[in-house]
């Protein structure tokens, strides 16, 4: 799935791309919870002598679903509760689990009973998009393998209404002699009159209803305007990572793969879209009321139930074939259809592509990619019908921005790199998740890299994952990648940045190590061991250090990386004056180790105690970037040689791998003077990388906070987009902490310093490379934010002819344009870019314009945009996350945002079910940039009460973020100032 959405945001804070998608369980179980210790406390004696009873059955099936075959990972399933009183296992999941009826729910796991072997599913449907109605009957065929006279599977909110078990064999019923469903763990348990047999098959067939919900998981209804203005509405389908049950009933965890068969009942005006092909269409009119068909589809290959789609819709398609040919479609409205070509032109190379790089063909005959109008995430990998947000998908070549086309590139990339990574092979376990999530996004960009050569993709990779991931995982509140999680809300919370981007940074980092061909190789070997199956990561090791010959013990080395938090500062100097012996030495980096009383959690030992197998390359004035050393730190410090007329050295090259560096006061002054001098000795992403070590190292107190001032000063002369980039990420966070600071006119002049020459040079042509493209748009943008002339005035006179003459702008230039007129202008220009988004046709102008709408000066129409997020014909719950988002990025709107989040808390948690993740995304993007004592002791004392489910730790995490930036500010307000003052700079 692909999480965070494009963060082209000016003043938004990209420490979370948090999908806007939320999960239904939070705070629904919690209730749940608390109604069965009600129960406890009125019945206890009857309880505990049913418990004591209970208890020895239920220990009998534990040692089975323990120490079966099938368990060979010790942390797979919960342990049951009165086997772990004392191992310190949450409190909430030690209350005995009651059935709807009232009855003890006799079992108690999180995960089900792996005995029983799913192999085939035949799932009906019949959706109504006018009634909302869904009637469904499910087939599973399954074996056992021991026997066994009860089952357990998944069912969320399915109301069933007949369920027949048969032996295939004789085809003879057997007795269900009792049937419970246990709300809160989303488990159904069927007791049955006979014992199930090893050597037999079976088959459970299960009718049900359930309804189209709105939140945007399991089948839910959707719906677009087309052009004349009519309302039509949509199904479709969300399972990752738990919500197939809510859809039908199944087995649903990832190591249960079965094979999936589908027929879908319609609408002759609809058509209806699954995994596979459609096989035959029947019109059943004649036994169901006019104008229903039915469509049955081929059956899948083997694979994982978060992986089924399905859609009814009323769509047409683009369609075209691979050299080997596969078919690949794009479906969307019909009048959106021409902007469906990129995407169908990209997936088709990018196809090609995969199944050459993987040495594995794509298994299924069609590949079918769809706009869904209203969608959580990014998009959603389901095996041969990937589902889209509208922006991650169409493009259009007249309207859309070069960072909007380049956000469909990657996307398409993405999901398509899952087709084998995720689909093919397939994680075990949640736990394991950045196996699939580090991997797409490390190969999104290695793909588009491949379709798109001149886009410098490799380049944009240190931005878009490595700083976010080194970013967020600077905070003790952050974990570790590989990580222990058993109930939906926890497997929920793990889609963040460190399973999408830290994940992707290391991988990165392990390429260079291995080389691209020995990855490459272990990759195809990989895929190849597991096809069809489940993997874990110590699997992936494993053949990877056989492909390098057992040279390097990949384990080892990538252990230290994914089995404990956070990532390592390497420090250099000099070993002594004269000699030309340096050191390097570890520790873990913390942004927020000096801050005081930081009321952080107890930070968690590590079985590596925070040291990393670091692979330390470098290279040094009297080498250049084309002879680069590499040194390996294994878990320990080390000394090298270089030539003793070194005067500086530059570590960790291109920001290949994940830890920051810092340098003796002698090297960083050299290095600063190099820059200045002639920054081209170091390539782009070299100098993004000591602007982005410089700036945090500051943050932590490590460094002194004049030297990314001093350093900075180059970008005078840089004209590069990559170290531009990130240099303006972090200037305008600066500026968000020093808001109400003594210092903060004075920075914007000094940013406004920076900006000036290239603002000018770089002119109002929308042309050049991609790179000059993005580079554009976010300097005269920037520069609009500070007031740099003459590029305000201009872009003020383009949005006066856009709106009173119709002058056409293009598209790199909209933002900073539209930007312009709002930010300067009032309620006309707000009104003219509201009413044009709610007209126009293109999806990727729909989100400039959500975004730009946000910096309006005038709180009365901040205030009404707020408003606008609490209906859903306005703001779409998917959207309402950018929204809350850049009013609070705007220093006009920030406090006006908090409030609006404090006092329509349940308002907007409403809007997403129970999507407490959501809320978590809400918090982050709201508060972390606050700064002051008096905010923190707001946000702390707000929600001290609340229970913020799965967005427990991004709560944390801005707590976490505000107390930085209060004691940072406290401690760095004076220097800054000075510093600004002796060089120069006023109010
Ligand atoms: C369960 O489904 C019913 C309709 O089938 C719906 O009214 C109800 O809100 C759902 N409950 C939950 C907790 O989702
Ligand atoms: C849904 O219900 C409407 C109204 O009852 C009916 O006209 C339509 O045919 C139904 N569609 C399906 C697919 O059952």
């Amino acid at each position: 799935m692909n999480d965070h959405d494009v963060d082209d945001v000016a003043f938004l804070t990209s420490v979370n791309h948090y999908r806007t998608n939320g999960s239904q369980s939070g705070i629904h179980k919690r209730s749940l919870y608390e109604h069965g210790g009600v129960a406890i406390c009125s019945q206890r004696k009857a309880l505990i002598i049913a418990f004591i009873f209970l208890s020895v059955l239920f220990l009998a099936s534990l040692i089975i679903a323990y120490f079966g075959p099938q368990n060979d990972c010790p942390c797979i399933g919960m342990k049951p509760m009165f086997l772990t009183e004392e191992n310190g296992v949450n409190a909430s999941r030690t209350v005995i689990p009651i059935a709807t009826n009232g009855e003890i729910f006799p079992w108690n796991n999180l995960r089900l009973p792996t005995f029983v072997r799913p192999e085939r599913y035949h799932i009906n449907i019949h959706p109504n998009l006018t009634t909302l109605e869904v009637k469904g009957q499910t087939s599973i065929d399954f074996r056992v393998e021991k026997p066994t006279d009860y089952i357990v599977f998944h069912s969320k909110n399915l109301t069933i209404i007949e369920k027949i078990l048969i032996n295939r064999k004789n085809n003879e019923k057997i007795e269900i002699t009792k049937i419970l469903e246990y709300s809160a763990g989303q488990q159904m348990f069927i007791e049955l009159d006979d014992e199930l047999q090893k050597e037999e098959n079976y088959t459970l067939v299960i009718k049900y209803t359930t309804r189209l919900g709105r939140e945007l998981e399991g089948f839910y209804l959707s719906s677009y305007v087309t052009r004349s203005g009519e309302k039509k509405y949509l199904a479709t389908t969300h399972f990752e990572p738990t919500y197939a049950r809510s859809a039908f009933p199944c087995f649903d965890e990832p190591q249960f793969k079965a094979k999936f068969k589908m027929s879908i009942l319609r609408d002759r005006f609809h058509i209806s879209l699954f995994n596979m092909p459609i096989k035959s269409t029947d019109d059943i009119g004649f036994y169901m009321g006019t104008g229903l068909v039915r469509d049955d589809f081929y059956e899948s290959v083997e694979m994982s139930t978060y992986l089924v789609a399905f859609v009814v819709c009323d769509y047409n398609h683009t369609h075209t074939k691979t050299s080997k040919g596969i078919s690949v479609s794009v479906y969307a409205p019909t009048d959106l259809l021409p902007q469906a070509n990129f995407a169908l032109d990209t997936a088709t190379k990018m196809m090609e592509h995969y199944e050459e790089f993987f040495g594995v063909p794509y298994p299924l005959p069609k590949q079918d990619l769809i706009a869904i109008p209203d969608f959580g995430a990014g998009a959603m990998e389901n095996w041969g019908l990937i589902t889209y947000r509208e922006t991650s998908i169409l493009y259009d070549a007249v309207e859309t921005s070069a960072a909007a086309h380049q956000w469909v590139a990657v996307v398409v990339a993405h999901e398509l790199a899952h087709q084998w990574f995720g689909n093919l092979v397939t994680m075990r376990w949640w736990n394991d998740l950045w196996l699939n999530e580090g991997f797409a996004s490390f190969l999104e960009y290695l793909g588009v890299d491949h379709v798109m050569p001149g886009w410098s993709m490799m380049d944009q990779f240190i931005l878009d994952k490595t700083q976010q991931g080194l970013h967020l995982d600077a905070l003790s509140t952050s974990h570790p990648i590989s990580v222990t999680v058993y109930d939906p809300v926890e497997i929920e919370a793990i889609f963040d940045s460190i399973s999408y981007s830290k994940g992707a940074a290391i991988l990165y980092m392990l390429e260079k190590f291995l080389s691209q061909n020995i990855l490459r190789r272990g990759l195809n070997d990989y895929l190849n061991i597991h096809k069809y199956g489940n993997a874990d990561t110590k699997d992936l090791w494993s053949v990877l250090s056989k492909h390098t010959n057992q040279t390097l013990e990949v384990k080892s080395i990538m252990d230290t990386w994914t089995r404990q938090m956070g990532f390592p500062l390497v420090s250099i100097r000099k070993e002594n004056v004269t000699a030309s012996t340096y050191l390097a030495t570890q520790t873990r980096f913390l942004l927020t180790s000096d801050v005081p009383n930081i009321t952080t959690i107890r930070q968690p030992s590590s079985p590596f105690k925070y040291k990393w197998y670091i692979p330390l390359s470098y290279y040094t004035d009297q080498t250049n970037f084309k002879n680069v050393e590499t040194v390996w730190m294994n878990m320990t410090n080390i000394t090298f040689e270089v030539d003793p007329k070194v005067a500086w050295i530059k570590a960790n090259v291109n920001q290949s791998g994940y830890f920051r560096v810092n340098y003796s006061q002698e090297l960083w002054d050299n290095l600063v003077v190099q820059l200045k001098k002639d920054h081209s000795v170091f390539s782009p992403a070299d100098r993004a990388n000591l602007l982005d070590d410089a700036f945090t190292l500051s943050r932590a107190g490590v460094v002194n906070v004049t030297l990314p001032l001093r350093l900075s000063m180059y970008l005078r002369e840089e004209r590069n987009y990559v170290p531009w980039a990130t240099a303006l990420e972090h200037l305008q966070n600066w500026s968000k902490y020093l808001s109400e600071a003594t210092p903060y006119r004075m920075f914007q002049q000094y940013m406004k310093y920076l900006l000036e020459p290239i603002a000018n040079e770089i002119g109002w042509d929308d042309t050049g490379s991609h790179l000059q493209k993005l580079l554009r748009s976010d300097i005269l943008a920037s520069a609009v934010l500070c007031e740099v002339e003459p590029v305000t005035t201009e872009a003020k006179n383009k949005f006066k002819k856009w709106m009173q003459e119709g002058v056409r702008i293009s598209p790199n230039l909209r933002e900073v344009v539209y930007t312009a007129g709002i930010k300067y202008g009032g309620v006309k220009e707000w009104q003219y870019c509201w009413a044009r988004y709610n007209s126009t046709r293109v999806p990727s102008e729909r989100k400039l314009l959500l975004k730009v709408l946000g910096s309006a000066s005038d709180p009365w129409i901040l205030q009404r945009y707020l408003l606008s997020t609490l209906n859903r014909d306005m703001i779409k719950p998917q959207d309402v996350k950018t929204v809350l988002g850049v009013v609070a990025a705007n220093p006009d709107g920030q406090l006006q945002a908090w409030r609006h989040l404090k006092a329509r808390w349940y308002t907007l948690q409403s809007l997403f079910g129970n999507g407490t993740f959501t809320m978590g995304g809400l918090i982050t993007a709201v508060t972390s940039h606050f700064a002051s004592d008096y905010d923190f002791r707001e946000v702390s004392d707000f929600f001290r009460p609340m229970d913020v489910g799965s967005g427990t730790r991004a709560l944390q995490q801005s707590l976490e973020m505000i107390q930085l930036n209060v004691y940072w500010v406290k401690q760095n307000e004076e220097n800054i100032f000075q510093w600004l003052v002796n060089n120069d700079f006023k109010y």
